[in-house]
């Protein structure tokens, strides 16, 4: 299939357009570049030795999207492009509204004038909020998020769908991602957060580099094993697998279809600094803060819709996920700089 790629230079979006080539699909990329550069495109193409059309396009410039269109006609849209910093959005909630909603509603409204009525969501397990069952399978009801970056996730897949039941010719596959992490085995793509990370991973990567004095835990007073948080990571590279799986979904015309892309596995904040500790050698120093506003105790999923439906399960483990994070963050100690 010919596959646009909204915010393709991103650190999934990268991954994904490499997944996308090796099973023989084509892409074009467009990117605003806000939180990404041209040099993660360029390495992308040194990865596949696939020349790349790329555009640095804001989806909400109804006219140079066209233009794009208009040059690459494509099957399918992978949305990735989106603002994503939680704290951020709390701050700046307008502007998160702004770019991800009116840059849904353009992107939409373009693709359907040029005949392309498939679209894949990035969305997130956010979107379950609390969630009321664990492990978290697709029909456990949405919740309340607790942020205006979780509410654009909520509401965009509200307009997707919204938008099928006024047109059922439009396939809306709605992916919600558990926690990505890890990196390309080369070294050569990854997470490249701006400033302190928010993040567990990049944080941790960070401290093993000595940018970082020590993690600091938030809350060991939950209702887990250890009494940290629990989350569901997952390799980037297998996450980049699953929008080529659900392609599938797309081809069989399913209408609405929301799929987790997780692993079905939890671990805790003291049992990644452990399995980073195991992967790379390295100490992490830590202390224990309190927990930190809006963050919930246990989330992980329930995996199976994706594997009976689709075939994808995750193939990396926690090990391998700290390992090659680390491997991109030795690599590349500030990131995507100009060779
Ligand atoms: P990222 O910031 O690395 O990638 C997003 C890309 O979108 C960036 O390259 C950015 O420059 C681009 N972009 C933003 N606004 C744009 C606009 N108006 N026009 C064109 N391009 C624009 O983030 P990521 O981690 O690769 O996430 C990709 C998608 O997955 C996002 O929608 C994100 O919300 C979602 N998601 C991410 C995570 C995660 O933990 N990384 C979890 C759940 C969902
Ligand atoms: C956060 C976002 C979520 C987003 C996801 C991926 C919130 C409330 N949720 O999820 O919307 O989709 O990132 O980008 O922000 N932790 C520490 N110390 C740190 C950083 C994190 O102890 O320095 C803990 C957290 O408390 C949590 C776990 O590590 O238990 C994972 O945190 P993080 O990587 O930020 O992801 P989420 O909070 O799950």
């Amino acid at each position: 299939m010919k596959i646009l790629l909204t915010g393709g230079a991103g650190f999934i979006g990268s991954h994904t357009i490499i997944e996308l080539l090796y099973a023989g699909h084509s892409v074009c990329v467009v990117d605003n570049f806000v939180n990404s550069s041209a040099e993660a495109m360029r390495r992308v193409e040194k990865i596949t030795g696939v020349s790349i059309p790329f555009y640095q396009v804001d989806i909400r410039d109804h006219d140079a999207l066209s233009a794009v269109l208009d040059q690459h006609p494509v099957d399918c849209c992978i949305h990735f492009a989106g603002l994503k910093a939680v704290g951020e959005s709390v701050s700046l909630p307008l502007e998160y509204y702004e770019n991800n909603i009116s840059g849904t509603l353009v992107l939409v409204d373009v693709l359907r004038k040029h005949g392309c009525r498939n679209i894949i969501f990035s969305s997130s397990a956010t979107v379950y909020g609390d969630p009321a069952v664990i492990p978290i399978t697709e029909d456990v009801s949405k919740g309340k998020c607790t942020n205006p970056y979780g509410w654009t996730k909520w509401m965009i897949e509200q307009i997707l769908t919204d938008l099928h039941t006024a047109d059922p010719s439009w396939n809306v596959v709605l992916l919600r991602y558990f926690n990505p992490i890890g990196a390309h085995p080369s070294g050569l793509i990854g997470e490249n957060p701006n400033g302190v990370p928010n993040n567990l991973m990049p944080y941790i990567t960070q401290v093993a580099a000595g940018k970082l004095e020590c993690l600091h835990v938030f809350g060991n007073d939950y209702d887990t094993p250890d009494g940290t948080g629990v989350r569901d990571y997952i390799h980037v590279v297998d996450l980049a697998r699953g929008h080529v799986a659900a392609l599938q979904a797309v081809e069989k015309n399913v209408g609405v279809e929301i799929y987790n892309i997780g692993t079905g596995k939890g671990y805790s904040v003291l049992e990644i600094v452990k399995a980073f500790e195991n992967a790379t050698g390295i100490e992490i120093p830590y202390v224990i803060d309190p927990r930190r506003p809006g963050d919930i105790g246990t989330c992980y999923s329930a995996p199976g819709k994706a594997l009976a439906e689709l075939g994808w399960k995750a193939e990396f483990d926690i090990e391998d996920m700290c390992r090659d994070s680390w491997n991109w963050q030795k690599r590349n100690p500030n990131g995507y700089v100009s060779d």
